[in-house]
């Protein structure tokens, strides 16, 4: 038989998935596992929500919709960035997708030629660098250390920028460092862009999650230049414990949003109906949910980040946002722990999950070495076994 595509034998499955598949068949199994590894809250989606969607069924609301999204729901989303970030769209901007993920995809269709130049700050989320590649763009790897709290700057970016280069990609607050970019620091950033006439994929989807009244600011707020030549992606997977809905959405320029639209109308030609109108709920409904969930993720990074900066030979710098910290193993390079030598974040990973039974996610796919990503999207109880499981596996307490 022939061959398959090239460029499709060359895209990785998500490895934050596997590790979590890997993780639920240990669980099925009886094995008493903790899971660090799966972004996802461990919340159940709001009620107010679940009933608005069992009453788009009994009302038969189950036919198609428009391609980009019911209006009502881009009326909904446009009116929650106007409340939440103070940015000014019209629903024609506003694309909804099956999933944020599915909002980045088919911004990169829309915006890339085979060859342009991507750039990625790292460490970076997965998917970005495989759907770069799933659309014959190319990744220009910007590494950001954790000394400079895993942010490039300016002069890093304007170094990186060639003729061919076609976008910037960021995403803030970070998955997978939790790291966020201060308004000054994203304009300096923003200001190169408009200086080299390039895009911005703004990933924004744990806008939500910012802790210790730091303030997050979206790129399209900067400026009606950074606005006119940013694509903010969002949904509602994160913010209302709805990863399974799969519905996500963008706000960018017309001709970008049109454009989008056009590739959803011949791929899924619109997300589920019934998701859709549930998430209508959740942007219009009570907001109340989010901010007790982000009262309890503040907590539990406060006592995950405490935990781990008292155990001998790792570290982790404190997230600003998001759900996850940054375990550094630099120290454990080269020892032996549960049987096996830690050559890498990849044999921490996998020697924590068989032998310490937790599950974490090695950082190497995510563009950066001798750090594993932990989430904290977790229960309490669960964060607390999984922290004497770390203390246990790694052999020692103290400082
Ligand atoms: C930064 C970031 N963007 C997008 C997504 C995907 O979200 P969705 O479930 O809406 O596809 C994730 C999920 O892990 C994420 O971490």
């Amino acid at each position: 038989m022939k061959d398959l595509s090239r460029i499709a034998l060359e895209v990785h499955a998500s490895t934050t998935l596997q590790v979590d598949a890997l993780y639920k068949k240990m669980k099925s199994e009886g094995i008493d596992v903790v899971g660090f590894a799966a972004g996802e809250p461990d919340f159940n989606t709001p009620s107010n929500i679940k009933e608005a969607a069992i009453k788009a069924i009994n009302h038969n609301q189950t036919k198609y919709t428009p391609a980009s999204g019911l209006l009502s729901l881009r009326q909904a989303v446009v009116n929650r960035l106007k409340a939440d970030c103070n940015l000014d769209y019209t629903p024609e901007q506003i694309v909804v997708a099956s999933g944020a993920k599915h909002n980045i995809y088919i911004t990169l269709c829309s915006l890339i030629n085979s060859g342009d130049e991507v750039i990625l700050p790292a460490p970076y989320w997965v998917t970005y660098d495989e759907v770069i590649k799933m659309v014959g763009g190319i990744p220009v790897i910007i590494n950001a250390k954790e000394s400079d709290d895993f942010k490039i700057n300016s002069k890093q970016l304007e170094a990186n920028i060639t003729d061919k280069t076609k976008l910037l990609i960021l995403c803030n607050p970070s998955n997978p460092t939790g790291m966020l970019y201060s308004a000054n620091e994203l304009k300096a950033l923003i200001d190169i862009c408009i200086k080299h006439d390039l895009y911005i994929i703004s990933d924004e989807i744990y806008y939500q999650f910012v802790y210790d009244n730091k303030k997050f600011t979206s790129v399209a707020a900067l400026s009606e230049e950074a606005k006119e030549r940013t694509i903010i992606i969002n949904g509602v997977s994160k913010t209302y414990a709805m990863t399974g809905w799969r519905i996500g959405y963008s706000a960018s320029n017309f001709t970008i949003a049109k454009t989008m639209g056009n590739y959803l109308s011949n791929s899924t030609s619109a997300p589920s109906t019934i998701s859709q109108l549930a998430a209508e709920e959740a942007l219009n409904g009570p907001q109340n949910s989010v901010y007790e969930m982000r009262d309890i993720f503040k907590e539990r990074r406060d006592y995950i980040v405490n935990r781990i900066n008292n155990i001998k030979d790792v570290s982790c710098s404190k997230p600003d946002g998001a759900f996850y910290v940054m375990l550094n193993i630099e120290k454990l390079i080269g020892r032996e722990l549960g049987g096996r030598i830690i050559n890498n974040s990849d044999d921490f990973a996998m020697a924590f999950l068989e032998k310490g039974l937790v599950a974490t996610v090695s950082c190497i796919g995510f563009g950066c070495k001798d750090f594993i990503r932990l989430t904290y999207a977790a229960s309490m109880e669960d964060i607390i076994k999984g922290m004497d499981r770390l203390e246990k596996f790694i052999g020692t307490k103290d400082k």
